[in-house]
């Protein structure tokens, strides 16, 4: 089963959106096989945006993500990391479809409420940087069989 890393940021969790978020997930069919809430140290948060270093958003985003604790998770499903990425919108929540989570949550470029996986190859390094194998949990799901053949 494919797998994506979900990062909800500072802002879902301090405006109280995480229940929001997590139950869109739930309503479309991803499964859930890690969860954790934790805080992002400067080493972490530069390896999660290494792709980024040198660009002028490099160094907020960086601070941004370290600002306050995150819920890190990992959700399986068919072609979840596409899916995923769908479900969150464009990256600035201002030109994100409204029915998306960052079209729905969020405003500005710099506060998108939600990390997903930009790919399969991202997924796994993402997986690796934030969760120990031990820590995924790899079960059957009652209603998986209604959601595809
Ligand atoms: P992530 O899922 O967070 O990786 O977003 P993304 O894949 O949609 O976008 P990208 O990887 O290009 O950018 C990573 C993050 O950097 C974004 O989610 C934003 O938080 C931030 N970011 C990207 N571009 C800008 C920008 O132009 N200004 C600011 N302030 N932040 C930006
Ligand atoms: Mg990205």
């Amino acid at each position: 089963m494919e797998k994506t890393f979900i990062m909800l940021k500072p802002d879902a969790v301090q405006r109280g959106l995480v229940g929001q978020i997590i139950a869109r997930f739930e309503a479309k069919g991803c499964k859930l096989v890690g969860m954790k809430l934790m805080s992002v140290d400067q080493a972490l948060a530069e390896q999660h945006y290494a792709e980024h270093k040198g660009k002028s958003f490099f160094e907020p985003t960086v601070q941004y993500i370290m600002s306050s604790p995150v819920v890190a998770m990992v959700w399986g499903g068919k072609n979840v990391v596409a899916l995923a990425r769908e479900l969150m919108g464009a990256t600035n929540p201002a030109n994100a479809n409204p029915g998306s989570i960052r079209g729905s949550f969020g405003m500005d470029i710099s506060r998108n409420v939600i990390h997903g996986s930009d790919s399969v190859a991202s997924a796994e390094r993402e997986i690796a940087l934030y969760f120990r194998p031990e820590e995924l949990c790899d079960y059957r799901k009652a209603g998986e069989e209604w959601l595809s053949e």
